[in-house]
């Protein structure tokens, strides 16, 4: 004969097992293992027995306990699997997914990388300004008198309290000579402005990697050997470059830098892409006042300097016939550099 005990499991199965939902099988649940179920008050029962029953009983009602357990954990594992299966029917798996559009760089954030990659590679670091600078910065530390014309009104972006927006990246060269005693040898992209009319070539807003570099006995021969490399990294090694004497304030002797390659469309033709020289004495004793040292002394330390027109480059490089395409944000013009 079985035990009540043996009886009361079978019971607890077969409602286990016939449960048609979540519901039912609580109740099933509550009823046998609840605080005042069927099982806890077997527990109960416990006491009143005799003291060599005990142990076959309590042995008993806690296989009991485990099986009735696992019962109703198996079943629960049953609905839920049927409520997973249920909710995946609805979907069709046959149906395109959503699409996500993949960004990709900006053409000038492009050029931009890429030529901060060939310049780190020569050991230069990357140096950093602000865009809203003082005319010191601007003009008088480089060399620029109060009546060159690049100070004008008309040329210049000034704000009321008589700061600017750079009108070149040149402001970082007296800036990292201030922060720090040579030798140096930076970089240093970024944006600048001029009050030009927008049109096909102009922009009030344009961009620049500024580059300078100060040790002993630094000659014209290392700018040209650096400027060189460079173009010919970008541009690839069917490019020429060459070096046509011109004038800047912070620079003697200056050089205009043109390139062409035949990898360029309309690659015969010289384009202007970068002023550079060797630094002017006059720079290096006004940073020398401003540091309140001598760590620039022009008899000691020599240096070269350019400015790369980046838009220009970037222009060259992707056959962009109009710079005001850069800021337009027009998706046609944008995708096709993705
Ligand atoms: N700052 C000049 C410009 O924007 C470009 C330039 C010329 C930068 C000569 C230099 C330099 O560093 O040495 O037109």
């Amino acid at each position: 004969m079985s035990h009540p005990l043996e009886q009361l499991q079978d019971d607890a199965l077969r409602e286990i097992e016939s449960a048609r939902d979540e519901q039912a099988l609580e109740t099933a649940r509550v009823k046998y293992l609840g605080r005042s179920g069927h099982v806890s008050a077997w527990g109960e029962q416990m006491k009143t027995l005799a003291q060599e029953e005990k142990p076959i009983v309590g042995k008993l009602l806690n296989e009991v306990r485990i099986t009735v357990t696992g019962a109703i954990e198996s079943r629960a594992q049953q609905f839920r699997a049927q409520k997973e299966s249920g909710a995946l029917a609805k979907i069709d798996i046959s149906l395109p997914g959503t699409q996500h559009e993949i960004g990709a760089l900006h053409p000038l954030t492009q050029i931009l990388e890429r030529s901060i990659q060939i310049f780190r590679r020569m050991g230069f670091a990357l140096a950093d300004g602000p865009d809203v600078e003082d005319e010191w910065h601007c003009f008088d530390a480089l060399n620029t008198p109060p009546e060159h014309p690049a100070r004008n009104e008309q040329d210049t972006f000034y704000l009321p309290d008589g700061r600017l927006l750079r009108t070149h990246t040149s402001t970082v060269q007296i800036r990292t000579m201030q922060a720090a005693p040579p030798p140096i040898r930076v970089i240093s992209p970024g944006a600048a402005y001029r009050r030009d009319e927008l049109d096909a070539t102009h922009s009030p807003q344009f961009h620049q990697i500024e580059g300078l570099y100060v040790d002993k006995n630094v000659s014209v021969a290392d700018l040209k050997g650096t400027l060189e490399f460079f173009m010919r990294e970008l541009f690839g090694p069917d490019t020429d470059v060459q070096f046509r004497p011109h004038f800047f304030p912070f620079t003697e002797p200056s050089l205009e830098v043109y390139v062409k390659s035949k990898a360029l469309k309309g690659g015969e033709r010289w384009i202007e892409v970068a002023g550079s020289g060797v630094v002017h004495p006059a720079v290096f004793e006004q940073v020398n006042k401003a540091r309140g040292d001598k760590a620039y002394d022009p008899d000691k330390w020599s240096g070269y300097a350019f400015g790369l027109g980046m838009d220009r480059l970037a222009m060259i490089l992707f056959e962009i016939p109009d710079i005001r395409h850069f800021s337009q944000n027009d998706l046609r013009f944008l995708k096709q550099f993705a």
